[in-house]
């Protein structure tokens, strides 16, 4: 190889630089330059073309082409957030930490489709037979007609995927054990993973299976080094979890083919993973109502409304910067409550520690939380509990109002199910009816802090 075609590629982004350094220049990571050969595979630049081209066929815009033809996995949890199945044809990255649980998944989702007469083949590129194996026993789907094979390089995987008949679903575990003979670099490296996720991808295109390919996360929640496969890939799905938690949410973070905001909630037990049906319930489970700093939220994820405990802890601090730590929310959200709290509703946080914490590991991104969030804080403060069973929803502006959120009705009829009396959220146009629930509407947060205070 000559010289000029070394290259060094950023592990992180994918960016390439033609000589080494600290830092990469594209995404600003420190010591993720490797040096990596150019795959002789594709003819990159203008110039480089040998052969003339073929001619294509050109089709019109309109015509009719079949509805996405998907397979259900049955379990539910997975078929909602893949948007009802996994797409025939479709590459789906399937990424999460190390030991999350995403084996155990792909392996219960397999052993599902092959007993219902589906081909599936699990390619094990991280693990031997027999520890799969020994997984599938665990899991009581030894049984199931899953063929094994336990190879990391494409070329054979492609000549064995089809030397056989034709498979519904081909699970890769992992991407980053694949190697292909195109490049010259080690498995893991970015080119490699490029190149083999292409070639994975482009059968399965030509053949119709399904492809999930799985990744592991860095621990800076980038699909490690191959950021770019999440470009390639159809749906990128993030298998999560915190530690010490037991359950597991799977989000959609990436779908051409169904919502991106869909979550579904497992439970890891001794005999693989349980679908969570109703996360409310679990995510309330352990609530001890009448503690002070407690507020429970009505949050929407995807179109099912999940209901979970925010705790907040408030106390006088001894240090000159008081603590701000959350765990479950963005802590910029936190300091902007905290900044209209001070501003608008004269409450002083300013000398005082606060800990935020979504309880049982839960994460939560949307606004609508805002409001629980400052009932919480304030009720710590206060030292005073919130009204027991009230559910709060609302967005709050800098000014201190408080905006309407969307799908209040849906929030509501949640909480009445579960046995909840009343909701304090924004006011909005729109005539909300829920008959058995106590409606507290507010139109700006100094009005959560008076009535909380006046108590
Ligand atoms: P695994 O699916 O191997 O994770 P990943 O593929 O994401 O690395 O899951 C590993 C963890 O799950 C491991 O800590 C053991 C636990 N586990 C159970 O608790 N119950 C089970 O039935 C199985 C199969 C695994
Ligand atoms: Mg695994």
């Amino acid at each position: 190889l000559s010289k000029s075609k070394i290259q060094f590629v950023c592990q992180n982004c994918g960016g390439t630089h033609p000589r080494w350094s600290g830092k990469c220049d594209h995404c600003n990571e420190w010591n993720t330059l490797v040096e990596e050969s150019p795959s002789t595979g594709i003819a990159s630049g203008p110039g480089r073309a040998t052969k003339p081209g073929r001619v294509v066929e050109k089709v019109p815009l309109d015509g009719t082409t079949d509805e996405a033809p998907r397979i259900e996995t049955k379990i539910s949890e997975l078929d909602r957030v893949t948007g009802g199945g996994f797409v025939r044809g479709s590459a789906l990255l399937v990424g999460g930490d190390p030991g999350i649980g995403k084996s155990t998944l792909l392996m219960q989702a397999s052993a599902h489709l092959a007993r219902k007469g589906h081909g599936v083949v699990y390619v094990s590129g991280e693990e031997a037979i027999a520890q799969v194996r020994l997984r599938a026993q665990r899991l009581k789907c030894a049984d199931a007609p899953v063929s094994l094979v336990a190879e990391t390089n494409v070329e054979n995987i492609i000549a064995t995927l089809e030397a056989g008949e034709r498979p519904a679903l081909v699970v890769i575990d992992s991407i980053q054990t694949l190697w292909t003979d195109a490049v010259e670099s080690a498995p893991g490296t970015v080119s490699q993973v490029r190149s083999a996720a292409q070639a994975m991808i482009r059968y399965a295109k030509q053949s119709g299976s399904t492809l999930v390919l799985v990744g592991h996360v860095t621990k800076e929640g980038q699909i490690a080094g191959p950021r770019v496969v999440e470009h390639m890939v159809d749906a990128v799905l993030y298998f999560e979890g915190e530690g010490g938690h037991h359950f597991r949410i799977l989000r959609g973070v990436k779908n051409r083919f169904g919502p991106t905001d869909e979550i579904g909630v497992f439970e890891m037990t001794d005999g693989g993973l349980r679908q969570v049906l109703n996360p409310s319930e679990l995510f309330l489970g352990e609530r001890n109502g009448a503690a002070p700093g407690a507020a429970v939220f009505a949050g929407m994820e995807g179109q099912r409304c999940v209901l979970v405990e925010i705790q907040a802890l408030v106390a006088p601090s001894s240090l000159g910067t008081p603590r701000r730590a959350v765990v479950g929310w963005d802590s910029s959200r936190l300091s902007m409550i905290l900044a209209v709290l001070e501003a608008h509703c004269g409450v002083r946080l300013g000398s005082h520690d606060v800990y935020l914490n979504v309880a049982g590991g839960f994460r939560i991104s949307e606004p609508a939380a805002d409001l629980a969030v400052a009932a919480a804080l304030v009720s710590s403060l206060a030292n005073t509990p919130l009204p027991e069973n009230f559910v709060y929803f609302g967005e709050v502006s800098l000014s201190g109002h408080l905006r309407p959120v969307s799908r209040a009705a849906s929030r509501l009829k949640e909480a009445g199910k579960l046995g909840f009396e009343g909701a304090t959220f924004a006011a909005g146009s729109e005539a909300i009816k829920a008959p058995g629930l106590r409606l507290n509407t507010i139109s700006s947060l100094a009005d959560l802090v008076v009535e909380l205070l006046a108590k």
